[in-house]
């Protein structure tokens, strides 16, 4: 008798067990993991390139004050605690992974180019008073003194030294080598598909084959969150891409002593496109950026590329001396709060971190300590509740979740704390 043999393809690899299994390798995934491990959970992570995607795109402003919002004022809340930690957060992850991550202690300078925009500045102003936040109104020729390559034309200007910044390439290679350190095993292949189990999210197959089951899956894939097969329906559309355009332009070398060719972060919102020009430490301006609704589009446009030089040279007219050295398009991950989803998912076992839309570098330190603590205790700590999945399920309760507050109805007990 003839035996046939089995076509049938071979079985999966299955790759250990973790602990947690994180889905995605942005600063948020990285961050999540590397503080996980350090609560001495087992770690993998699933990423094709990790450092990619927003992360590679991002300026790296840490603008809690400069990017207040009307009806933000609990995000408000996240970003100061966050803003507060990085200090130590840098000086801890420098030291574990032996790199710098391009923290600058700059301040930024958000400045009006005609009466419009200085109305505009004035309310933000005023709501930055109200808030309790430390911001000082300059006069066009104050501005340009502190900076003087800015345009004659500046009218008026914010003066915020608590905003600083922190380069998101660095960031992310760092916090890869410090996962690397702490025991984090990486897999370089996309996840393709949750895996659940008895009711329960029970880790991911991934597009290379590999299954890797783990106790707690998170999910921190930025805008393509939803995208995920296997997620629950209700959690799909709470995260979508917001496209962004960005420059890169090399700064002139200065001779020691010389003033710098912009010595902080400077902001602009012209005709109504909101600008800004990030001078890192490393000789890069990194001139952003475009907000785009356009689904999954990563292209490079002519048009955003003109406007963006368009506005830079209306703020700062040097700037067409420059060389250009890079653009590239990301694609934040926008939720229907502007706030990010932190925490458990009503799927047990399952949990988020993403929808940190245009405050993911900002809020690195925060979340990766909410994170690992919900991971290694059950619980989130205070100032990540109100940010869970849960607040946009019909009944909020059940997971502990408290709704995002209504615009301008609360005053978050974080303001109560030193300013940034
Ligand atoms: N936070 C800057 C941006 O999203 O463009």
């Amino acid at each position: 008798m003839t035996v046939t043999p089995a076509t049938t393809a071979p079985p999966p690899s299955v790759s250990g067990h973790p602990d947690v299994l994180v889905i995605g390798g942005g600063v948020i995934g990285l961050v999540t993991a590397w503080r996980a491990a350090g609560r001495g959970l087992t770690v993998a992570l699933a990423d094709p390139a990790p450092g990619g995607g927003a992360t590679y795109v991002a300026a790296g402003m840490l603008a809690a004050v400069t990017e207040l919002h009307y009806g933000e004022q609990t995000l408000l809340g996240l970003n100061l605690v966050s803003a507060r930690r990085y200090p130590r957060f840098a000086e801890e992850l420098e030291e574990a992974s032996g790199q710098r991550i391009g923290y600058r202690r700059c301040g930024t300078l958000a400045v009006a180019l005609d009466a419009d925009d200085r109305a505009h500045l004035r309310e933000l102003h005023a709501l930055q008073v109200r808030s309790g936040l430390d911001s000082q109104w300059l006069t066009g020729r104050e501005c340009r003194r502190l900076e003087p390559i800015l345009a004659p034309g500046v009218r008026g200007g914010l003066r915020v030294d608590g905003d600083h910044q922190a380069d998101p390439r660095r960031l992310a290679s760092a916090l890869l080598t410090a996962c690397e350190r702490a025991g984090v095993v990486f897999h370089r292949s996309r996840a393709e598909r949750l895996m659940v189990d008895g009711g329960r999210a029970s880790g991911a197959r991934l597009a290379d084959g590999t299954r890797v089951p783990a106790g707690q899956t998170v999910l921190a894939a930025g805008s393509h969150s939803g995208r995920l097969a296997g997620v629950p329906e209700e959690l799909r559309s709470l995260v979508r891409p917001v496209k962004g355009q960005v420059l890169r332009l090399r700064l002139p070398d200065v001779p020691p002593g010389s003033p710098a060719f912009l010595s902080r972060t400077v902001r602009a919102v012209v005709r109504g496109n909101p600008l800004y020009l990030v001078p890192r430490e490393n000789g890069e301006l990194v001139v952003g950026a475009t907000s785009e609704e356009l689904g999954w589009d990563t292209t490079v446009t002519a048009g955003g590329v003109y406007e963006l030089l368009r506005d830079a040279h209306e703020l700062v007219p040097g700037i067409t001396e420059l060389p250009l050295v890079e653009s590239c398009a990301g694609l934040r991950p926008g939720s229907p709060d502007n706030a990010p989803l932190l925490g458990p998912a009503e799927l047990p076992g399952l949990h988020l971190a993403t929808g940190h839309f245009r405050n993911g570098v900002l809020l690195t330190p925060v979340t990766g300590e909410a994170m690992a603590e919900v991971l290694a205790t059950g619980s989130l700590p205070e100032e990540a509740r109100p940010f869970t999945p849960a607040r946009f399920s019909p009944t909020p309760e059940r997971l502990g979740g408290t709704p995002v507050t209504a615009p301008g109805t609360e005053r978050p007990r974080f303001l109560e704390e030193q300013s940034v």
